[in-house]
C-alpha cells in the first residue's frame, strides 16, 4: 500500500471570528495543510454559519486549499458560489442529493474536487456509487452541526469499511475524518485509514494556542498515513 502524508485540516468553526485573518496565519505556520469550512444552513443541521462571503475572505488569509464541508441541503444551487468565493475542495452530504454522482461530476465541471460525506445514522453502502467518482470522502465522526462534540467511537468501524472500499477500487481519494478529533483518537483513527483529519477545538480551543494544537496532533499522528 502507498503511503501518503497524513493531512491537518482545522475548522475555522471554533475560530475567534474577530481575529480570523490572524488565527488562519496561525494555522499555516504551525504547518496546518487544509483550511477546513463548515456551511449549515439551520435546515440539514440545527445550527447557521457561514456562506461564501466567508469562503472569499478566507482566500484573502492563506494559499492553503480550502476545504468546504456543505452541510446544507439542495446544495447544487450554491456551487458555483462556493468555487467563484474560491473553494478548493467541496464536500457534499450524500443525504442531500437527489443523485450524488451528478452532484460530483457538476462540481468537476467546476473545476474543484468533490468529496461525499455521510452521516453517523448513514449506512457505508450509500456512497458506494460515488466511490468511482469522488476526490474525497469523509466519515462524520459526531453528529454535525456543532464543534465541540465527543468523537463516537463506533465509527472506527466505518471509517475500515470505507477505507476497504476505497482499497478494492484502487481509489485514490482521500479519507477524512470530522467530529471530536484529537490527539487521544488521532492514531486509532489514522490507524483504520484515514488520511485528512479536522479539527476545530483541539486546535482553536487548545490551552497552548493554536500551534501547539496542531504541533500535538502532528506529533501524534507521525507523517505517514494510508
Ligand atoms: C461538525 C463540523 C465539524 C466541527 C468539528 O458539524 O462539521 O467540522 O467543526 O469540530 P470539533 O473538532 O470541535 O469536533
Ligand atoms: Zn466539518
Amino acid at each position: 500500500m502507498n503511503k501518503s502524508s497524513c493531512l491537518i485540516a482545522p475548522s475555522i468553526l471554533s475560530a475567534n471570528f474577530l481575529r480570523l485573518g490572524e488565527q488562519i496565519t496561525a494555522c499555516e505556520k504551525a504547518g496546518a495543510d487544509w483550511i477546513h469550512v463548515d456551511v449549515m444552513d439551520g435546515h440539514f443541521v440545527p445550527n447557521l454559519t457561514m456562506g461564501p462571503f466567508i469562503v472569499a475572505q478566507v482566500r484573502q488569509a492563506t494559499s492553503l486549499p480550502i476545504d468546504v464541508h456543505l452541510m446544507i441541503d439542495n446544495p447544487d444551487d450554491l456551487l458555483e458560489a462556493f468555487v467563484k468565493a474560491g473553494a478548493t475542495n467541496l464536500t457534499v452530504h450524500v443525504e442531500t442529493c437527489r443523485d450524488v454522482v451528478s452532484t460530483i461530476k457538476k462540481i468537476h465541471s467546476l473545476d474543484c474536487r468533490a468529496g461525499v460525506t455521510l452521516n453517523p445514522a448513514t449506512p457505508v453502502d450509500s456512497i458506494t456509487p460515488s466511490i468511482p467518482h469522488a476526490d474525497l470522502i469523509l466519515v462524520m465522526t459526531v453528529h454535525p452541526g456543532f464543534s465541540g462534540q465527543n468523537f463516537m467511537s463506533d465509527m472506527l468501524e466505518k471509517i475500515a469499511s470505507v477505507r476497504k472500499l476505497l482499497d478494492e477500487e484502487n481509489s485514490p481519494a482521500y479519507l477524512e475524518v470530522d467530529g471530536g478529533i484529537n490527539a487521544t483518537n488521532l492514531a486509532h483513527v489514522r490507524d483504520e485509514g484515514a488520511n485528512v483529519f479536522v479539527a476545530a477545538n483541539a486546535i482553536f480551543r487548545h490551552p497552548g494556542g493554536i500551534a501547539a494544537g496542531i504541533q500535538l496532533m502532528r506529533q501524534e499522528l507521525g507523517e505517514s498515513c494510508q
